[in-house]
């Protein structure tokens, strides 16, 4: 790990992207997915994160919903975002390639975000497919569009596509990255952990930022192994 070295790439770089998972809200108290305590050890994403699982119980999956949506409405970005955000204002020209669905990017001040994954804080018409934001904490379960259809949260489920244009966008960025920074992701979900390789086959300077090894570790040029809140604000 040389710092000096990773410093030296981002001062240079004039099309950084920054691509982020569960890893990078841990520290605001987020629960990540996959590592001890993550949310699919105690809950099942089959039973609650797939359009079948909607379908089948509904009101099941809008109370672990809203359960989710109580717990992140009373947390706050870290220093990991507000470093991230404050990269964006020193060069206008950071991309942030989200997988996360709390909204703590933007809360935290970065501007150019894209939720490859949707926000927990929309929601979407299951019949007139209109989306809009929503954040009632508690939410009225089960809300109801006004075209009377029901709603879902507007996050993406296992088994769903990602919203086309902004996963379009976020390859363009990525394949136009001089410098990547992988933040806090297993990089084990598709297709978000090919914006890494797209970013690498770009040429860009890759960087890990993790507390431990990840599924795209083997194509870093520099890992980091720490806490982003505290990693994060020293390299930027
Ligand atoms: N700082 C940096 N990295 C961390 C921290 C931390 N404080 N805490 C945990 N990590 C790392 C873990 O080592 C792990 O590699 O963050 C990663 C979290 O991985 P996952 O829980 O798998 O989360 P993520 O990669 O974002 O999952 C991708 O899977 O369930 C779906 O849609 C969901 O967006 C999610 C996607």
């Amino acid at each position: 790990m040389n710092l000096e070295r990773i410093r030296e790439k981002l001062k240079g770089s004039v099309s950084p992207v920054a691509l982020t998972g569960a890893g990078i809200s841990a520290e605001s108290g987020v629960p990540t997915f996959r590592g001890p305590g993550g949310l699919w050890k105690n809950f099942r994403a089959e039973d609650l994160a797939t359009p079948e699982a909607f379908e089948a119980d509904p009101l099941r999956v809008w109370e672990w919903y809203d359960w989710r949506r109580g717990l992140i409405s009373r947390i706050k970005p870290n220093p990991a975002h507000y470093a991230l955000a404050e990269l964006e204002s020193k060069n206008p020209g950071l991309t942030v390639i989200t997988q996360n669905v709390d909204g703590l990017h933007t809360l935290a001040g970065s501007r150019n975000v894209l939720e490859i994954h949707g926000s927990i804080w929309r929601v979407a018409c299951t019949e007139c497919k209109n989306s809009s934001e929503n954040r009632e904490v508690p939410i009225k379960i089960l809300p109801g569009c006004p075209c009377g259809g029901v709603l879902r949260p507007g996050v993406v489920w296992f088994g769903e596509a990602l919203p086309e244009d902004i996963l379009n966008e976020a390859f363009e960025a990525s394949g136009k990255a001089d410098f990547m920074l992988v933040v806090g992701t297993s990089g084990v979900v598709q297709p978000a952990a090919s914006l890494a390789y797209r970013g690498k086959e770009a040429g860009a300077f890759m960087v890990e930022i993790n507390t431990g090894p990840s599924a795209l570790s083997n194509i870093m040029d520099e890992t980091v192994s720490g806490k982003a809140g505290e990693v994060l604000p020293g390299l930027l």
